[in-house]
């Protein structure tokens, strides 16, 4: 009989999950339960490298969303953050979809409170609404079209030059996409607290030491390292970019869980994170993506808690933005 949910401690940093016996093979008993549940395991590049490679499909937002809408498993175990499950779930409404901890939310998505961003659209009539994927879904039920930022620019293309666009959450994301487009959206003035963290001063300081290195710079990041970067892209499209150019270091300024991907597809190339300025560490990390641990996906695919849901009004509205997204890139073969 199933239990509904394991037993749970709250801390600072939200919950611990029932302890897990010792004896237990975590990644055995994670493939076992996915497989008897007919459960399919996606992860983003930004989880821990082990939940990576424990997952049935790893991928970049874009890539997720096309996954999950194609999916025949009964059960969607999303090793993200909220949004993502979220966007399963809209896309998905009869499965069940699961996000290890659903604490895992998204300072981006945060930045851009669903009312506030509908009285931001109010005052802006005759404008098309743009949203990044990084939003909840009461901010997508107010946006005409998500994006990703491995379609962001190929969509707004889509639209007519004079097109009056209103772009969120991303301010930095959005910056970027005006320069390459020529366009000038309305911005929202939101942002990544990773992402916004990257060091120019410490990046140039390890070009230095590295000449031969290229840079891979995630458009989240402020516009000056934007600037020095020689290849700026999603995650996926950073990976692809690693692995089809004849250098051999990068210098690589986006969450750090994306070198495990880079080390294992390259394993002759050397991947050096980028570093963030406020701290002696190396690595710039996602403190909602690393939430996600071995033993709570675990729990999760045991109890199958804690499940993913969204309000029925909210979905049926928010759906319409993804599909238009989805459609897009399909037409563009992204
Ligand atoms: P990607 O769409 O490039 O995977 O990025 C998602 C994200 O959250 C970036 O911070
Ligand atoms: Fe959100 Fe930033 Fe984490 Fe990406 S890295 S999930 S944008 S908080």
């Amino acid at each position: 009989m199933l239990r509904t949910q394991p037993k749970q401690t709250w801390t600072e940093k939200g919950y611990v999950c029932e302890p897990v016996s010792k004896s237990t093979d975590l990644k055995a008993e994670i493939r076992r339960l996915a497989k008897e549940k007919n459960a399919v395991i996606m992860a983003h590049y930004y989880v821990s490298g082990e939940i990576q490679d424990l997952a049935d499909f790893v991928g970049d937002s874009l890539a997720l969303a096309q996954k999950a809408a194609q999916t025949t498993a009964d059960i969607i175990v999303m090793c993200g953050v909220h949004f993502m499950g979220e966007t399963s779930k809209i896309l998905c409404p009869d499965k069940k979809v699961l996000v290890p901890d659903l604490n895992a939310t998204c300072s981006l998505a945060e930045s851009c409170e669903a009312g506030a961003f509908e009285e931001f659209v109010k005052a802006h009539p005759g404008h098309t609404v743009i949203s990044y994927v990084n939003t909840t879904a009461a901010t997508k039920a107010v946006t005409d079209v998500v994006v990703t930022s491995g379609n962001a620019r190929q969509i707004v293309e889509s639209f007519p030059k004079e097109e009056k666009i209103i772009f969120g959450p991303d301010q930095n994301l959005g910056g970027y996409i005006n320069a390459v487009t020529g366009r000038n959206m309305l911005l929202w003035n939101g942002a990544c607290h990773v992402h916004e963290k990257f060091s120019l001063e410490k990046i140039l300081a390890l070009k230095k030491e590295h000449p031969q290195a290229k840079i891979l710079v995630h458009p989240e990041c402020k516009g000056p390292l934007v600037k020095v970067a020689d290849k700026v892209g999603s995650t996926a499209a950073l990976l692809k970019y690693a692995i089809s150019d004849e250098a051999t270091e990068f210098i690589v300024a986006t969450e750090s869980g994306i070198l495990h991907e880079m080390r294992k597809r390259c394993p002759e190339k050397i991947f050096i994170p980028a570093p963030p300025n406020d701290s002696t560490c190396a690595c710039n990390e996602c403190n909602y993506m690393k939430l996600i641990t071995l033993e709570k996906l675990y729990n999760c695919l045991r109890y199958e808690w804690p499940e993913v849901e969204v309000d029925k009004e909210v979905a049926e509205k928010a759906i319409r933005p993804i599909h238009r997204m989805l459609e897009i890139s399909e037409r563009l073969g992204l």
